[in-house]
């Protein structure tokens, strides 16, 4: 199984691999700078939470490993530092392991230039090893929680290796199923405006040669009533204290279906995915993007190119509509406020 990592550090630059550009052409890119790779959260060469926070971090290390030369003045020091830190920070709003891992590397001091550059570098792999780590981990949990058997999944956007340091989230358990050979079949929903299920997880599993089949998002309802689908699984942006989960537009629309068939909605995440400073969903910030996105369909307009549009890129799952919460640690069932903190590291 070859289960792509999506970017790597190496020489001075982070390369990623252009997730605009998949499934039709295969195109890395290399990151000189932090504000490159700020772009690049933004306009989503790179997308999916826990890659984005890896990103985060290394586009942190590039950006600090520019300022040797006010290193010594630290008021100058550290107004460029913060610089850094607000511009990586602003790129997107929702995916709270962007700021849990601007945190991580921003905890990080040093007296010297460069031991502080080898500590940074060294916890921008750590924070991208763990979350591999954490993935493999994800997959053995979610493959013993799931209805036992082989079993066919429905899946949302793409948590995949793709939106991970590798191996994903919610694709983590698909592939723990494939390797234990009870994977039946994976379905991907499409996934509008940005077909992140279309070109994305599609992709990655068939490079893996397991079973995917792809429908519109119209269809998850259908689907779901026709007894084909043995349990969802989702990946997640950002998940409250008491269980609300912020995850790909959508996925609001499939967990009520779920529910309404009696089929187990489980959510797969790191615990860098828990924000325990908010209570409840109500509180989580939901990006809005640009209106061309729902009136395009890649670069060709489908509609009126005046048309108003409403278009934000994720929404809130409430806890009640969840069977069962996944992470390295293990699986957290309602009541979530006290099962979460129990997984806590
Ligand atoms: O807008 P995206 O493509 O970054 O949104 C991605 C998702 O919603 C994923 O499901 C989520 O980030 C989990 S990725 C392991």
């Amino acid at each position: 199984m070859k289960s792509i990592i999506p970017f790597k550090y190496e020489n001075g630059l982070l390369k990623l691999l252009d997730q605009r550009k998949l499934p039709l052409q295969t195109v890395w890119i290399e990151l000189k700078t932090y504000k490159e790779v700020a772009l690049s959260i933004e306009n989503m060469a790179v997308r999916g939470a826990p890659a984005i926070g890896c990103c985060a971090a290394w586009g942190y290390f590039l950006g600090i490993k520019s300022l040797g030369s006010v290193f010594s003045d630290k008021i100058e020091f550290e107004k460029k530092r913060k610089k850094i830190f607000n511009r990586l920070s602003s790129t997107r709003p929702t995916a709270v392991n962007l700021f849990w891992a601007l945190e991580q590397v921003s905890n990080v001091m040093e007296d010297d230039f460069e031991s502080y550059l080898s500590s940074l570098e060294k916890k921008a792999l750590e924070i991208e090893e763990d979350d591999r780590k954490s993935c493999r981990d994800i997959g053995k949990h979610g493959a013993l929680s799931l209805p036992q058997g082989e079993i066919s999944v429905l899946t949302h956007c793409n948590a995949g290796a793709l939106a991970t340091a590798g191996y994903g989230t919610a694709l983590g358990v698909i592939r723990t199923l494939h390797e234990n050979g009870r994977l039946k079949m994976a379905y991907a929903d499409d996934t509008r405006p940005r077909q992140q299920g279309a070109r994305l997880t599609v992709w990655e599993l068939m490079e893996d040669n397991i079973p995917v089949t792809l429908l519109a998002d119209t269809a998850a309802g259908w689907l779901l009533s026709s007894g084909k689908i043995d349990a969802v699984v989702v990946g997640a942006d950002r998940i409250a204290s008491n269980g609300d989960t912020a995850n790909k537009i959508g996925t609001y629309m499939v967990a009520l279906a779920a529910k309404m068939h009696n089929i187990p909605f489980f959510v797969a995440a790191p615990l860098s995915t828990l924000d325990f400073s908010i209570s409840s969903g109500d509180e989580i910030e939901i990006e809005v993007r640009s209106p061309d996105e729902v009136r395009k369909v890649g670069d060709i307009y489908r509609t009126v190119p005046t048309v108003a549009v409403i278009n934000p890129a994720f929404d809130v799952t409430p806890s009640e509509l969840i069977t069962g919460i996944i992470t390295e640690n293990g699986v957290a069932h309602p009541p979530y406020t006290d099962s979460l903190k129990l997984l806590r590291k």
